[in-house]
């Protein structure tokens, strides 16, 4: 008889923003003349930049003749984009990575949810909470979890972001060995400063830990003081591993392209003690379970480096910033106390409510859909994460559905 593997059954029945998505569906089966504006998922909405898009068609006619005909690419990326990111992402900005420590891949979630495998299944584990689901989930899926009690997994160690600590969480009391850390943050729209990233970097170094740095929303960083990459502190690339995505940044939700650094000075031990390199064990992994990224989207992804190219992505960030800013202000107009929307396209906003009493209030009376704070883990209730994804016609729409709807 073939066994399932338990941790699954650990899981909550279906993942958030399935869920969510699901709820959505059946209150539009039930309300079809209902126009709904989804300020949910963090979905972009605008087409994709003009350089992409001449890159993207270029190397599709490439694909058409014998003489530039490509077939299966390096696992790891093309060596064109691996230079282009180490070269622009993080030498421009003094962080000395080098393009083999790059690795191209089709999402930040996968790539956040699948490193934790190069790991024993006994190290202690620290997460934020509110937190991506996508770190959790994994993490049970792999075993290192009991089943859950009151919303929370028993050997995960939870690191609480709160309106107390500004929703930058404070360094773990008892030791871990992996951490997950991500900022400007989903869903809070948070962001850290360089002196409390180092305090992070520095504990990592103290005690043998390793950071997952999850910066998919570096792009929407515009606070000159802020760092974008992890790799901008002393040390970091001793402890750290970023991810980065061309998701939000450039519009690829549906073209899918992202990468992982995993600098080579980064290691992890054998229980006896001796030092591994962390690159080496993710590049075993990736040329073993992945087959690369469509020549088509590498080249769309180089685009993004070229000057028109960068200006067209600063332009859409610039919208969906625009968006963030007005619907931010908005909440506060209506008397609530918001985090993020200023380097992020995530406004947090607080609120009295339960938090899937908020979304189904807005839901049904405001036609808007959000996404409940409760999802993202125990320090989510009383909040809701409103996404800057869309038009600015429509979140202007938005606002003032919602303060109508607050009003009756
Ligand atoms: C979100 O809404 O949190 C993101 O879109 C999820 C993701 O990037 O996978």
């Amino acid at each position: 008889m073939i066994h399932i593997n338990e941790n699954y059954q650990k899981l909550q029945a279906s993942y958030l923003f399935a869920n969510i998505a699901k709820r959505v569906r059946e209150y539009q089966d039930e309300n079809p003349g209902r126009e709904l504006i989804r300020m949910g998922i963090g979905d972009v909405t605008q087409p994709l930049p003009e350089a992409c898009v001449t890159a993207m068609h270029k190397a599709v006619d490439e694909l058409t003749r014998a003489e530039t005909f490509r077939g299966y690419g390096p696992e790891q990326g093309y060596d064109f984009l691996r230079e282009a990111i180490a070269k622009h992402d993080f030498q421009a900005r003094g962080a000395d990575i080098a393009a083999d420590e790059v690795f191209v891949s089709d999402g930040a979630k996968c790539d956040t949810g699948n490193i934790q495998e190069l790991f024993a299944g006994d190290i202690r584990v620290a997460i934020p909470d509110p937190v991506y689901p996508v770190y959790v989930d994994t993490n049970v899926m792999a075993g290192r979890t009991g089943a859950p009690q009151d919303g929370r997994y028993p050997g995960l160690v939870y690191l609480e972001c709160t309106p107390a600590n500004g929703y930058v969480p404070a360094l773990p009391t008892q030791p871990v060995d992996l951490i997950y850390l991500c900022f400007p943050n989903n869903p809070t729209g948070a962001t850290i400063t360089r002196a409390q990233l180092k305090t992070w970097v520095d504990y990592a170094r103290t005690n043998k830990a390793l950071i997952l740095y999850d910066a998919a929303y570096e792009a929407f960083i515009r606070d000159p003081e802020l760092p974008h990459s992890i790799y901008e502190i002393e040390g970091a690339q001793d402890v750290a591993i970023e991810f980065r995505s061309f998701s939000k940044t450039a519009g690829f939700t549906g073209v899918r392209c992202a990468y992982a650094v995993v600098p080579k000075r980064c290691m992890a031990y054998t229980t006896g003690g001796a030092a591994v390199s962390v690159r080496d064990l993710w590049s075993r992994r990736h040329t073993t379970k992945f087959n690369g990224v469509s020549y088509p989207v590498q080249r769309a992804a180089e685009a993004v480096f070229s000057p028109e190219g960068s200006r067209q992505v600063r332009g859409l960030i610039d919208h969906y910033l625009t968006n963030a800013a007005y619907v931010r202000q908005a909440f506060q107009r209506m008397g609530f106390e918001c985090v993020g929307g200023d380097n992020s396209p995530y406004i947090w906003v607080r609120s009295e409510r339960d938090s899937w009493g908020f979304f189904d209030f807005l839901l049904k009376e405001a036609g808007v859909v959000c996404t409940p704070g409760a999802g993202f883990g125990r320090c989510g209730e009383n909040h809701i994460r409103i996404s800057a994804f869309n038009s600015f016609e429509n979140v202007q729409k938005a606002m003032q559905r919602i303060a109508d709807a607050l009003k009756k």
